[in-house]
């Protein structure tokens, strides 16, 4: 076969990442991989198996293009109880993860070129969908509040100027990936005011939600504090039962689900892991909440000690409370970056600042996860940390 002039000739754009991201590692503080440690499997598989046996006929056709309508009615029921978000399962669309809502979103609204407005930093996964896509991709000014709404209305108006509106804004609205911020309510309104104001649509991402460990109740979705239909809610059950399982949602506003339709509503999941999920979450979801949140608490703990013993305190992170990162400033210069080889060769991987930016800078930034490792190799994991930032002297 020949394969000459078979492939796109659309140009793909190249996207940079640091050496050492894809080795294996004994220390994995570089991905929010599900918590392992507060999972059962057995009772997973035992809640899958009584689902098959019940409802095994609903395999044999596709499924509804939306997704099997058992777990949106479950969907429905959780977010109207865990976060007072109401809508009706008609609304939601399943999608392989938080990843495929996302991209399924691109297909509709996106074209080379087209503007997009995203937090100073943002996760990398969507990063790098828009980088593909040839996106025009403006960062927004962000304080411990998230993005600041002076600088959104600045950079709108500058736009604007230009005759440009942004396609969508896309935000991680509860412990964002990757600064574990949580919008809180007011900046929230104001956000949504100023979207408005500009006819640019949000996607608020809360991929997170499930893991609050302590502090303040969250405050409520911006999908819910809308009153114009300009929000597009996205999140999955990827960290909460397993990343494999792929399974992921977006209550969408009527346009958008009509523009969602138009490509049968894209990157659906499988009928069997969506069938699984609904039957665990019946059946185990609340219990698992609570030994997740166990877990994570003793998780970010042990990071939070292990740092404070190895860590000098010309470094700065955070102490969240909820999700599984953390996020950590090494002095000015420090380039996190070019050194993540040199840790994954000795076992230990993290996120470079820079991997969470459309320009790749601010490497003196790095993000570390703890929700894969136990608490002993976390303390293990950060005491090597410390000793290739010092020999490499980034602290
Ligand atoms: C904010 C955010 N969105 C989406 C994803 C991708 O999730 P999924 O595996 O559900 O596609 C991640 C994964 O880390 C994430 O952190």
């Amino acid at each position: 076969m020949d394969y000459n002039n078979k492939f796109t000739t659309h140009k793909i754009p190249e996207i940079t990442w640091p050496d050492g991201l894809q080795d294996e590692t004994k220390y994995t503080f570089s991905i929010t991989y599900t918590d392992q440690h507060s999972m059962d499997y057995k009772q997973f598989a035992e809640t899958t198996k009584d689902i098959i046996l019940k409802d095994g006929n609903s395999l044999a056709p596709y499924p509804d293009p939306q997704g099997y309508p058992e777990l949106r009615n479950t969907i429905a029921e959780r977010l109207s109880t865990l976060r007072g978000l109401n809508t009706d399962p008609d609304s939601i669309v399943l999608t392989a993860g938080a990843g495929g809502s996302i991209s399924s979103l691109l297909n509709v609204f996106l074209e080379p070129g087209d503007t997009v407005l995203i937090e100073e930093f943002s996760y990398l996964g969507t990063l790098a969908m828009l980088m593909g896509r040839s996106a025009n991709i403006v960062h927004i000014d962000c304080d411990e509040e998230g993005i600041i709404p002076e600088s959104l209305e600045e950079n709108l108006a500058k736009l604007k100027k230009q005759n440009i509106t942004p396609k969508f804004m896309y935000l991680i609205s509860v412990y964002q990936n990757p600064t574990g911020i949580t919008i809180p309510l007011e900046r929230r309104k104001s956000i949504i005011q100023i979207a408005q104001k500009y006819n640019v649509p949000i996607f608020e991402n809360e991929s997170y939600a499930d893991f609050r460990i302590d502090g303040d109740p969250l405050p409520p979705t911006m999908f819910e504090l809308d009153d114009q239909d300009s929000v597009t809610y996205i999140s999955a059950y990827t960290k909460f039962l397993g990343c494999g399982l792929r399974i992921g949602y977006s209550v969408v506003p009527p346009s958008v689900k009509e523009a969602l339709q138009k490509i049968r509503f894209g990157d659906s999941p499988s009928q069997l892991a969506t069938m699984a999920t609904f039957n665990y979450l019946e059946k185990h979801g609340y219990e698992h909440g609570i030994e997740v949140e166990k877990s994570l608490l003793n998780k970010r703990d042990a990071m939070l000690s292990a740092l404070s013993e190895n860590f000098p305190d010309t470094c700065e992170w955070t102490k969240p409370n909820g999700g599984m990162m953390l996020w950590m400033k090494l002095p000015e210069g420090s380039n996190s970056w070019d050194i993540l080889q040199t840790a994954a060769d000795r076992g230990v991987k993290y996120n470079p600042g820079g991997l969470f930016r459309a320009d790749r800078k601010r490497n003196n930034y790095l993000r570390l996860t703890y929700s894969y490792n136990s608490p002993e190799e976390i303390h293990e994991g950060v005491k090597l940390l410390a000793d290739v930032f010092e020999k490499e002297k980034l602290i």
